[in-house]
């Protein structure tokens, strides 16, 4: 079990992703505090980790409110004791090009995917520093490295998030402390099948476009980001620290 007595964060649960990294991390022992700002979801999920056996408990919470982001590892605390490990998953998808974005729209994508992630990070260090140990895996994104028509305020808080994540490697390596980032291709979530709602395709014509970007021609599956989580998250990767882990299928190779 290779997260045996970890207390594992793990922020939006509710779906796609943030649920495989829940699921996974609960196959491997790990004590979990799962946030979601969606009760339901998160609710559904913690059945689920519970089902395979986790001692789990649910902070429901908006990240994007420093309150939000505290309360998640307060609850890590009075529940469990300590942190050992933070999953910066949940995320904004505001997509605009340059022209068509708002101060509103930009407020909104880096205060999820930036400043939430910094926070929720913020107030889980001191119990890691205590400890002297932790790893904290960011969920940015191919899109952080790429250019993509129409998704500038994306992929520039995905950027943000990769050198949020190598700065903060460097302050806090002196504690044994490490963090990386996990960079997706494109994944089959709830997130996709709004995506195509949006542009008004089927499934079979978004994904006929989509795939065809990655080098494997295909598109991945949330479990396929979480055994990497997995990885970085646990003691395996005890060497890796500041590392932007490409989980894309080749895509930016392509
Ligand atoms: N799906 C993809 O193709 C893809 C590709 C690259 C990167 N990613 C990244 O992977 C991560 C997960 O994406 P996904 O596709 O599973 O998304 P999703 O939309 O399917 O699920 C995200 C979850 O986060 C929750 N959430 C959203 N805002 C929140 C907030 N402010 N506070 C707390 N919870 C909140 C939602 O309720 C939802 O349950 C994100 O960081 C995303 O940017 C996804």
């Amino acid at each position: 079990m290779r997260l045996e007595g970890k207390v594992c964060i793990v922020t939006g649960v509710g779906a796609g992703i943030g649920e495989a990294i829940a699921v996974r991390f609960a196959e491997e022992g790990a004590r979990l505090v799962l946030n979601d700002i969606h009760r339901p979801n998160g609710q559904r999920t913690l059945a689920k980790v519970r089902d395979a056996g986790a001692a789990a408990v649910l902070a429901v919470a908006d990240i994007a409110s420093e309150d939000g982001a505290r309360s998640i590892s307060e609850a890590a605390i009075a529940e469990f004791g300590q942190i050992d490990v933070v999953v910066n998953n949940a995320a904004d998808f505001t997509q605009k090009n340059i022209e068509d974005a708002t101060l509103a729209d930009w407020h909104k994508v880096f205060s999820v995917n930036v400043f939430g992630t910094a926070m929720v990070a913020k107030y889980a260090i001191p119990a890691m520093k205590a400890r002297r140990r932790g790893s904290i895996v960011n969920i940015a994104s191919m899109s952080g490295v790429i250019a993509q028509a129409d998704f500038a305020t994306y992929n520039a808080s995905k950027g943000a998030v990769l050198t949020l994540t190598r700065c903060m490697a460097k302050d806090l390596a002196p504690w044994n402390i490490r963090v990386n980032t996990v960079c997706p291709g494109c994944v089959v979530t709830s997130a996709s099948f709004r995506e195509i709602e949006r542009m008004g395709l089927t499934f079979e014509q978004w994904s006929s476009q989509v795939a065809p970007g990655h080098i494997l021609n295909r598109l991945g599956e949330p479990m396929e980001i979480a055994n990497p989580v997995l990885f970085l998250a646990s003691d395996e990767a005890s060497f890796i620290t500041a590392e932007h882990l490409m989980v894309d299928g080749g895509y930016v190779w392509h």
